[in-house]
């Protein structure tokens, strides 16, 4: 039987007790249906009432990778042995801290040499999450690296793996096989549309991509504001004007939250080459009714019905960009909808965190870095002067793949399609970036991200380089409505802690 008691003192407290046990001389299979019987992800090892080893779920994936069936495999030789333990009277932080640092899911909780319970990661995150706020949970990494913050069904990113995926689908094999409607489809009602349903969803999608008329007064204005025509601020502006009339979803419904949702994701494209038009002085393009998505916004900031694989390409980097686990932006959408606010406010949130150069701005750098380098001789001295002078390469390096970004490998090969000879300097800036980062920041495991490539296969599709990232708003958005759904439907504010590191309070105020 499980024992949880949250709140405790010690891991005396939490540990589970008693512990799931095998014996040395026992085989693998034996051990693992002890463990699915007792819904347990760990087996202690013992000899008497010592622990001499523990199995656990990386064992099993680790035997599932060799050749030896689990009926003959033996604990003695498949369990991890001479597990660390920790005494009862260790304090959760701490136990939670050797978990991290060690990489450990399960540790056996041990008093002179006798198992007496097993914590687990699970049993202390219950613990943290319930702390005093005047006493922050735990030590949290810098920029919540590897923290989990929520729960998701949307999607999620395996950075080892170099593996994303949206919903139960390979987000990449969406890509290659379904339109991007079709994956909006996915992430807002949880499945993919079949040929009914996508017909449906497309009626549904065509009105909602015009600009209402007040908006398109107000348009002109917004593109002549500024010293510098910021795209991506300026579609923030117009469309924090399009959401005036979004009320705060508390004081609204699922049903009505969705059509905002459909408004935001249809409009955004339209509003995007409106305004890139008129600062160019020129009119804005209806949407055109027969074209699909990505087709479509082509067409309104050029004009002119696209090639299809020039189409073809932008839905698929589109598709590829449209959700990307706990990103800033996404997190930020989440963030202000836990508190109530009307989705206008989530998404123009995050529109602001996408705008930076470490999140969504970096396209064009990439682009500009390449152009910059400009001939084969130039790659190896100007990669290595930038990044000795610590300035970091646009379109490499990413929070959480640690390989190659499938996004970027998929681009590459959506860029090698429409232009291989073009693609081909860009390759070697790859190659010899990758290798330039290896050597001046070991250890960082820094590969290309999904930007390097993007700018290039935008560039070779004729979008304008202001329009880089405010067209990856466009997909985003996607994610950022689901997200908002999904916090919405099961919703508590999201208001963490700061450790306070100012001057000891409270001093006399001078005066
Ligand atoms: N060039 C040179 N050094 C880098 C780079 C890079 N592109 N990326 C990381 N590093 C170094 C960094 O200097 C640091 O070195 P040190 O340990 O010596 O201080 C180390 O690697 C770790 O960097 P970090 O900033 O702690 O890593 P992070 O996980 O916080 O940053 C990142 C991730 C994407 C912000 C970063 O890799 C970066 O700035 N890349 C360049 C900008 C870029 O391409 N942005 C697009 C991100 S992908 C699109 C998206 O999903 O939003």
């Amino acid at each position: 039987m499980s024992v949880t008691r949250p709140g405790a003192g010690t891991v005396a407290d939490i540990m589970s007790s008693p512990v799931v046990t095998a014996s040395p001389d026992e085989t693998v299979a034996g051990a693992a249906a002890r463990m699915v019987e007792a819904q347990v992800g760990s087996v202690v090892v013992v000899d008497g009432e010592r622990p001499v080893g523990i199995l656990t779920e990386r064992d099993l994936i680790r035997l599932a990778a060799g050749t030896t069936p689990a009926s003959e495999a033996r604990l003695s030789e498949w369990a991890t042995q001479d597990p660390d333990t920790i005494p009862p009277a260790t304090e959760p932080a701490a136990a939670l801290e050797t978990m991290e640092r060690r990489g450990y899911r399960h540790l056996p909780v041990v008093e002179d040499g006798r198992l007496l319970g097993l914590v687990s990661l699970r049993d202390l995150v219950r613990v943290a999450r319930i702390q005093p706020v005047d006493r922050p949970a735990a030590e949290v990494p810098r920029g919540l690296e590897g923290v989990a913050v929520a729960e998701t069904a949307i999607g999620d990113v395996r950075g080892r793996e170099g593996f994303f995926h949206y919903r139960e689908y390979s987000a990449p094999d969406l890509a290659a096989k379904r339109s991007f409607e079709d994956v909006w489809h996915l992430l807002f009602e949880g499945r993919l549309p079949d040929d009914a349903a996508a017909r449906a969803f497309a009626e549904e999608i065509r009105p909602l991509r015009e600009i209402p008329a007040d908006v398109r007064a107000i348009l002109p204005e917004i593109a002549r504001s500024g010293e510098r025509f910021v795209p991506l601020d300026a579609l923030r502006a117009s469309y924090s004007i399009l959401s005036l009339g979004f009320r705060p979803w508390l004081d609204t419904d699922a049903l009505e939250l969705r059509a905002q949702a459909m408004r935001t994701c249809a409009v955004l494209p339209t509003l995007t080459a409106a305004l890139y038009r008129l600062r160019q002085g020129e009119e804005p393009v209806e949407p055109h009714p027969e074209l699909g998505h990505a087709a479509n916004y082509l067409y309104m900031v050029d004009g002119q019905v696209p090639p299809a694989a020039h189409a073809r390409a932008l839905e698929q980097y589109l598709v590829l960009t449209i959700d990307h686990g706990f990103n800033a932006s996404t997190f930020t959408a989440r963030v202000i909808t836990s508190t109530g606010a009307d989705l206008g406010s989530a998404i123009a949130g995050a529109i602001g965190a996408l705008s930076g150069p470490l999140h969504g701005g970096a396209p064009s750098r990439a682009l500009d870095m390449i152009e910059e380098i400009g001939s084969r001789d130039r790659a190896d001295a100007w990669l290595r002067d930038a990044v000795e002078s610590g300035k970091r390469l646009m379109g490499f390096g990413h929070r959480v793949y640690r390989t190659d970004d499938p996004r970027s490998t998929m681009l590459r090969e959506v860029a090698e399609r429409l232009d291989g000879e073009r693609v081909e300097f860009a390759k070697e800036i790859e190659v010899k970036a990758v290798d330039v980062l290896r050597e001046l920041k070991p250890g960082r495991e820094l590969y290309p991200n999904v930007e390097f490539y993007a700018g290039i296969v935008m560039d070779l599709i004729g979008m304008p380089r202001e329009l880089f990232t405010p067209t990856f708003a466009c997909s985003r958005v996607v994610g950022w409505c689901a997200h908002v759904m999904e916090q919405a439907a099961d919703n508590r504010l999201i208001r963490p802690s700061a450790w306070y590191v100012g001057p000891e309070p409270p001093r006399p105020v001078p005066g």
